[in-house]
């Protein structure tokens, strides 16, 4: 591979980024680099950092310490030029209330020079029945859908998206599932981050999940699940209280790893009353519980 080559691959590199707020740490030292049309994930519990890392790489947010590098130049602050090639939807956006939607896209749009024309931001995103209703009178999942039409409004090469589908319907959900892959067909490159692990396991290309600031795993998400050391994944209900180590318990739903299955179901049946009883594959969320714990966070 060519020199030039390699670094046109590495549209985003960030070494040894750092964030203090007082006395937390928000991110404490992370490093990762960003391939050209892949999605990357970064996973991680509430307060993890994510949305810090993020709002720091889109320019929003001063880093303390780190180097920060896109389409292979190093960039202490972003100018308006990288401004122009990245997409950005915010964790929380906030619009003017009474702009339309159309109106809305339309004030973006004119920021930029290039781009995506309206009717096919509306007809990628769906927005044909909401597109004449005003920002105050659109819902929760209306406001998201428009949220993260306007990160892709600039055609940018890189976009980002903090828990974009927060909220949305299944439909709905899917539906950017699907502008994620076709705009990934393209050769742009999507930033992601989520907490719902399927959609990370079914879209990203590369994860790192996070805690406390800091990277505690990455890579495919195969390869996350193969040097997990999860083997099998066996999920049941029960009423009572059972004594077992459990990746998770969400009310009477259980979620335990094991090398035996077989031995685990026998044992069970015989001490405890459960039913409904799966045995399955470990996936990216059985591995994101065993890496993050049981531990809410603050
Ligand atoms: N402006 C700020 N001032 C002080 N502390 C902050 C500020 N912004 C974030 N933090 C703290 O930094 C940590 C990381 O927050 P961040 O929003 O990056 O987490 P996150 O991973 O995006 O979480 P979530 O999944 O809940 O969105 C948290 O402890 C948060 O309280
Ligand atoms: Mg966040």
């Amino acid at each position: 591979m060519s020199k030039e080559r390699g670094i046109n691959l590495e549209i985003l590199k960030v070494v040894n980024l750092k964030k203090y707020y007082s006395n937390v740490k928000a991110v404490d030292g992370i490093s990762f680099t960003v391939e050209r049309g892949t999605v990357f994930s970064l996973l991680g519990p509430n307060g993890a950092g994510k949305t810090t890392t993020v709002e720091i790489l889109e320019g929003l947010r001063k880093k303390d310490e780190g180097e920060i590098y896109y389409f292979g130049e190093r960039k202490e602050s972003l100018d308006s030029e990288t401004k122009r090639k990245i997409g950005v939807c915010l964790q929380k956006s906030a619009f003017f209330e009474n702009l339309t939607v159309w109106e809305t896209l339309k004030l973006f749009r004119g920021l930029y020079r290039k781009g995506l024309k309206l009717p096919e931001v509306v007809e990628l995103f769906r927005l044909e029945r909401i597109e004449r209703k005003r920002v105050k009178t659109l819902s929760g999942g209306q406001l998201q859908r428009l949220a993260v039409a306007v990160a892709f409004v600039n055609d940018p090469e890189i976009v980002f998206l903090d828990e974009p589908t927060t909220g949305l319907d299944p439909q709905a959900r899917r539906q950017i599932w699907d502008v994620v892959e076709h705009f990934k067909s393209r050769g742009k490159t999507i930033f992601l981050t989520t907490h719902y692990m399927e959609e990370a396991e079914k879209l990203s290309d590369h994860v790192c999940i996070i805690d406390h600031g800091k990277i505690i795993s990455e890579g495919s998400p195969s390869s996350l699940i193969n040097s997990s050391g999860l083997k099998t994944v066996v999920e049941f209900d029960s009423d009572q209280v059972v004594n077992v180590n459990y990746l998770e318990k969400k009310d009477s739903h259980y979620i335990v790893e094991t090398d035996n299955p077989e031995e685990l179901i026998k044992d069970l049946l015989r001490k405890w009353d459960v039913s409904n009883i799966v045995i399955r594959k470990p996936n990216l969320e059985d591995v994101f519980l065993k890496l993050t714990g049981r531990d809410l966070r603050e």
